[in-house]
Formats: structure tokens, C-alpha cells, sequence
């Protein structure tokens, strides 16, 4: 059984500077974005868990301003790259150069050496250069030239894409998408946040403090890592992703990787609720956005209307998590 740590101790201390962490990069967000706290907590929940986020939406619905905003908090080196059909590799890798006066190549560094990487509107670049990017999200490596070169700790990419029914987007690859912890979808605010943006709204935008940095963000992923999860928690995700699989509705259901995905994402999601185990509604709250974006249905069920969410919410239904740890 899981002993929650005792106050005072390492792991406590390191519980609480992360649910301080949390809430002053919600305080300030909150300067310049206006939406659920819940998407803020899923940014921040993804950075700790070492994972890297997708957030679709139609233009003008404030992605590109809540990444920056979140980037701008976490106190580390930030790049944005503006994906458009004519990007190659090299502008996002870097590339050998040789320097005139030394007659030596020496290496010119693209913007994936940083530890926040801004990709906005992935999705218009041609597959060549998002290969390039997934390679960094995976290995934690470029390579440029034929040499590996890795790339910056801590280390997250923050994509936006618009949905695909927009021009001149390409569909993102399926190992593409598998390579996000989250895909979080936005929607249209609700009528009483968008007055209040309208109404809050100044120029210049107001500045967005850092309240992180590398060498703290190192430390509470790795303090994350030591939250306990029950076998019986492992067995409910290897139950759920299986029964992705098997759904008649689902043509490819979830990865082994989106199983692993989970399990991080739920501790690190326990830690910051100030906890020190993970509970079966940590699994299920983070589940949609873990795995619907890795699930494709069969045509039939697209056509009738169906979603990955439908079919999650069904298998959650469907296959209660009924043990002690649940009713404790
Ligand atoms: N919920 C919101 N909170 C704050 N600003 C918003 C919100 N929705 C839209 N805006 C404003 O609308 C504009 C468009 O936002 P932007 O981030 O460029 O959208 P996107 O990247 O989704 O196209 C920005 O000036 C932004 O400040
Ligand atoms: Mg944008």
C-alpha cells in the first residue's frame, strides 16, 4: 500500500514546489489567455512527464498565444518555428557551414537546439521536415550531415496545428501523432470568457514572468517518476489500450507507447494534485488525451458520426476499475 510522504521530506517538498510551480504558471497565463485552467494543467502536466503536446484548433482561437504564454513561464532557451510547405530539414536541424576564415565546417545550430521548441501550425510542412522534428521529439537527437547531435535537457515541443479540413494543411503521419503525449483540442470559449477577453484585452500584451527554469524542471520530472502506481493501475491501462484494439468501431487502437505514455502522465498528474500514488480517476481524466489522437476508426463509423472520445468514454463504462486501491 502506498504511504503518502511525510511532511518535511524530500519527496513532500519536492510534491509542494510543484503545486506552487503549477499555480503560478496558471496566475500567469492567466495575464494574457483566457480558458480552463484544466488546459493549463495539461501543458504543465506534459512538461513534467517529459512529454511533448499537440493543440488543434480553428484559427484564431488563441493557440499560438497560449504556447507562448506557457513557454514564456518556464524560464528556459525558446525557439518558434513557423512550419510553412517551403521549410526543409536543415532550417529546423541546422546545418555545416564552412567558416571562410578558419577553412574549417563548423556547425550552425537550428532552432530544435533549445529546450522549448514552438511549432506552429506543424501540420503545413511538407513530411521531409516533420521526420526531422520527429526524430528530435523521439531520440532527444539531430542529425545533421550524417552526425547526431544531441539536443537540450530539459527538452518539449509545443505544436499547434489547424484542423485538417483547413487548406493547405497535410495530414499529420500516424507515427507522427503518436509521437504526443497530448493532443488537446481547443474549443470556441464560452460567451462569458470570450467578453472578458474582449474586455481585459490591451496593447502592448502584457509581459509573461518566468516562474521555472532548466535545473527545476529537471528536478521535479525526476521527482514525478517516484510516485507509485499499483500493478492493478498497470493492468487497467493495459486493459483499456487493449480494448482500444479490439473495438469493432476501431481500426488501429492504441500504441504500447500510448499505454506508456499514460502511465507517466497519470504520476506526474497525481504529483502535482499533491499526491504521491496514482488513482484510477488520474488514468481516466487523462485518458482523451492520451489516446484518442492515436485511434483510427473504420470508415462506417466515421461516416456515422463516431468519435475516438465516444468510444473511450464506452470502454471506461464498460471495464470498471474495481479494486482496493479504487476504494480507498
Ligand atoms: N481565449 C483567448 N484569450 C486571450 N486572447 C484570445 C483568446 N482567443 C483569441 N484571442 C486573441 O485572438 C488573437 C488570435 O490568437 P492566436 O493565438 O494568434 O490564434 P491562433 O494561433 O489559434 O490562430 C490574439 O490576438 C489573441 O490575443
Ligand atoms: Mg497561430
Amino acid at each position: 500500500m502506498p504511504i503518502t510522504a511525510p511532511p518535511g521530506s524530500a519527496a513532500a517538498d519536492a510534491a509542494a514546489a510543484a503545486l506552487a510551480a503549477r499555480d503560478a504558471v496558471r496566475e500567469q497565463i492567466a495575464r494574457v489567455w483566457v480558458g480552463p485552467s484544466e488546459t493549463v494543467d495539461l501543458l504543465f502536466t506534459a512538461l513534467l512527464a517529459r512529454g511533448h503536446v499537440l493543440l488543434e484548433g480553428v484559427p484564431g482561437i488563441a493557440k499560438t498565444t497560449l504556447v507562448k504564454a506557457f513557454a514564456a513561464t518556464l524560464g528556459c532557451a525558446m525557439r518558434r518555428i513557423q512550419f510553412t510547405p517551403d521549410l526543409l530539414p536543415a532550417d529546423i536541424t541546422g546545418t555545416t557551414i564552412l567558416d571562410q576564415r578558419t577553412q574549417e565546417f563548423v556547425m550552425r545550430q537550428g532552432p530544435l537546439f533549445s529546450n522549448v521548441v514552438l511549432g506552429d501550425e506543424i501540420n503545413r510542412a511538407p513530411a521531409k521536415t516533420q521526420s526531422a522534428l520527429l526524430e528530435a521529439m523521439q531520440e532527444l537527437q539531430v542529425t545533421v550531415d550524417g552526425r547526431s547531435m544531441p539536443l537540450s535537457r530539459p527538452f518539449i515541443v509545443l505544436a499547434t496545428q489547424n484542423p485538417v479540413e483547413h487548406e493547405g494543411v497535410y495530414l499529420l503521419p500516424e507515427a507522427q501523432l503518436d509521437r504526443f503525449m497530448f493532443k488537446i483540442t481547443l474549443g470556441y470559449p464560452t460567451p462569458d470568457a470570450e467578453r472578458r477577453f474582449l474586455a481585459a484585452y490591451s496593447r502592448p500584451v502584457p509581459d509573461v514572468t518566468p516562474v521555472l527554469d532548466p535545473v527545476t524542471i529537471l528536478h521535479l520530472q525526476s521527482a514525478a517518476e517516484q510516485v507509485y502506481i499499483d500493478p492493478e493501475l498497470i493492468d487497467y491501462i493495459v486493459r483499456l489500450a487493449g480494448a482500444t484494439r479490439a473495438h469493432p468501431r476501431v481500426r488501429v487502437g492504441a500504441s504500447p507507447r500510448a499505454g506508456l505514455l499514460l502511465m507517466m502522465a497519470a504520476k506526474v498528474f497525481a504529483f502535482v494534485s499533491g499526491r504521491d500514488f496514482v488513482l484510477p480517476d488520474d488514468i481516466r481524466a487523462l485518458l482523451p488525451y492520451v489516446f484518442a489522437h492515436r485511434m483510427l476508426l473504420h470508415p462506417e463509423a466515421e461516416l456515422e458520426g463516431q468519435s475516438p472520445d465516444a468510444v473511450l468514454s464506452e470502454l471506461v463504462a464498460r471495464l470498471p476499475f474495481t479494486t482496493s486501491v479504487g476504494a480507498q
